[in-house]
């Protein structure tokens, strides 16, 4: 296992020191994503206003990123706002949301440091608005030494935006160095994501109980296990991730190829009869 920094086990609590003592180290994920959904309907069901779910959720990013720290999980990738949510929310949402990063940002900052964790961003950042920016380039900077957990928060993110936004990178290189199509391969488009030095996912995980993908690295989870659980982000915990993570590893990863209990490997058969009754 490729873990990220010092383990700090002790650090968790009992019932997640419990889910760990189950995990086999050599199975561990590098790069957890989580897509956080159901802010709202928890606020919905307690009757209260949605920006208090958000406010709740951002106290679910702080405590589930520390697990992840702890645990020394390399990458956690969290979907914090996308390109959509920007373009079809309220503008009072919106804001709300921004202002709600800013003053995650400002508190938590100094928790990143005692926990050893860096933090990156992956989307169209450039256009959330200046002081946004700002702040985030100082959390950014601030943590940019440490050598635990990346904490990836995409923001203005969309998947087929990253696609674009590579696409435009790789032809604009292409025309610099006079290239070919033939150039054009995977890893060459790879190259000019968001983040190109970030792992693909091995685990994606979407709370409350939705089954979609909402445009969410399209291009990085083409053979990412997917785990869906009904509970919504307010109440997703560091043991959830840790349970989340147990599931993971009882999958069997094929990538394409063969498992086990695939039926038997014969020569070519050469003749293929079809019968049917
Ligand atoms: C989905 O819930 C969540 C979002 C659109 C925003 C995610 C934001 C946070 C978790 C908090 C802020 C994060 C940081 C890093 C400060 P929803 O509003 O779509 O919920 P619903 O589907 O129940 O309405």
């Amino acid at each position: 296992m490729v873990s990220a920094g010092t383990l700090r086990i002790e650090d968790l609590t009992a019932e997640e020191r419990a889910v760990y003592a189950t995990l086999k180290p050599e199975r561990m994920p590098q790069n957890v994503a989580i897509i956080m959904d159901g802010n709202g309907r928890w606020a919905g069901h307690r009757s209260l206003k949605r920006f208090l779910g958000h406010q709740q959720g951002a106290n679910s990013v702080q405590l589930v990123t520390e697990t992840a720290a702890r645990i020394g999980l390399p990458w956690l990738t969290l979907y914090a706002f996308s390109l959509e949510n920007n373009l079809r929310r309220p503008r009072a949402e919106v804001n709300f949301l921004m202002r709600l990063l800013t003053t995650y940002l400002d508190s938590n900052v100094q928790r990143m440091m005692d926990n050893n964790i860096r933090m990156r961003y992956i989307g169209r950042t450039h256009e959330l608005p200046a002081e946004v920016q700002k702040k985030m380039l100082w959390a950014e900077e601030a943590t940019a030494g440490n050598t635990g957990t990346t904490l990836i928060l995409a923001l203005n993110y969309s998947g087929r935006s990253e696609m674009v936004d590579a696409f435009r990178g790789l032809t604009a290189e292409m025309k610099e160095k006079h290239l070919s199509a033939e150039c054009i391969s995977e890893e060459a488009i790879h190259r000019h994501l968001y983040a190109a030095d970030m792992p693909d996912p091995d685990l994606l995980i979407r709370t409350s109980g939705e089954m979609r993908l909402s445009n969410f690295l399209l291009w990085q989870i083409a053979y990412t296990e997917i785990f869906v659980t009904e509970r919504l982000w307010p109440d997703f915990r560091g043991i959830h991730l840790l349970e989340a993570i147990a599931d993971f590893q009882h999958r069997e990863r094929r990538f394409g190829g063969l498992g086990v209990g695939c039926g038997e490997v014969e020569e070519d058969p050469g003749q293929i009869k079809i019968a049917v009754s």
